[in-house]
């Protein structure tokens, strides 16, 4: 099988956790590395974070590299609130001894996007700084994409920070906007199809059988996220939403899309970091972007745990 080239930004962060863990299990995908950001918990931390689940899972192959410590423009907004203060639910996993590449991330994306043989898909699952700015330095990285899939806005339903935002896009709107009119090949993987397959409770025994540390982490990290998701939204589950941006990543069949018009406000106010999705055309633009409408929950959902559930394997 031909398998995907893939890079990660994220920011560690629950779902990002559960993200890579889904991405590493995944056959269709080579991960050429995992690039960090700012923005569930402080770039540092995110760091950590990523080489602690790469050195619970012996995948110290995967190259990590240091971001972004902040938006492009705004202050930054972290969210212990919803990620524990530790960014993975306050697990308080030991610190790694795995070490992050010594490089600066804008350099080692270029570079790596460049220098590949085949184009790169990338998937950010955290505010869009670290790409926006491999663009700014080196605009000819547009054309060895493949594609951009990222989780992030919404399209058509409603924000989770702010009425209208959502957490990725309305933590660094302005480098949303340098995707969005990048015309690089982009999915936005939003809050109007991330919110629908939730995982519950029930769930959590199927990937939970024998014990082992891994499974463990994942139930714990995904007992916090259910908690807090009851706490702010009102519901029993919690939605992996990075999780669904890897799998349209490798598999388009999860999801339905429609190209649209798409743009994003920057301007402080009540609707700064919303996606503006033209649905109808009535600006009267080209559209920009592949936009996620709607999923197929159950099959993402089946991809999802019987993944997660090979970690009960070793053991
Ligand atoms: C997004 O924001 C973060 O809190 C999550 O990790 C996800 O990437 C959801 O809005
Ligand atoms: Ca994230």
């Amino acid at each position: 099988m031909k398998k995907k080239n893939i890079i990660i930004d994220t920011d560690p962060g629950i779902d990002d956790a559960i993200a890579i863990l889904f991405a590493l299990k995944l056959e269709e995908i080579e991960l050429k590395a995992i690039t960090t950001v700012a923005g569930n918990v402080d770039v540092e931390k995110c760091t950590k974070n990523a080489l602690k689940i790469l050195e619970m899972v012996g995948r110290t192959d995967i190259p990590v590299v240091e971001g972004a410590c902040k938006p492009l423009v705004k202050r930054l907004r972290t969210a212990e609130y919803v990620h524990g203060i530790d960014g993975l639910g306050d697990t308080n996993l030991a610190d790694p001894t795995y070490k992050p590449l010594d490089a600066n991330v804008v350099d080692f994306l270029v570079e790596t996007i460049l220098k590949n043989r085949e184009p790169i898909t990338i998937v950010p699952v955290g505010p869009l700084t670290n790409i926006a700015l491999s663009l700014i330095k080196e605009p000819k990285i547009a054309n060895k994409i493949d594609e951009i899939v990222f989780m992030g806005g919404t399209a058509g339903s409603y924000g989770n920070v702010t009425p209208l935002a959502e957490a990725n896009v309305y933590c660094d709107p302005h480098a949303a906007k340098i995707i969005l009119q990048s015309g690089i090949s982009t999915t936005m993987v939003g809050l109007n199809v991330t919110q629908k397959p939730l995982v519950f409770r029930k769930h959590l025994k199927k990937i939970y059988h024998k014990k082992n540390p891994i499974s463990e982490f994942i139930i714990k990290i995904l007992d916090h996220y259910i908690a807090i998701h009851k706490k702010f939204f009102k519901i029993d589950g919690c939605a992996i939403h990075d999780a669904l941006a890897v799998a349209v990543a490798i598999d388009r069949n999860i999801v339905k899309t429609k190209k649209l018009y798409v743009d994003v406000e920057v301007n402080e106010g009540l609707t700064q970091g919303a996606t503006i999705v033209d649905y109808y055309g009535v600006l009267g633009k080209e559209s920009n972007i592949e936009v996620c409408v709607d999923v197929d929950s159950e099959l993402f959902l089946s991809m999802l745990l019987s993944n997660l559930q090979k970690y009960q394997e070793k053991y």
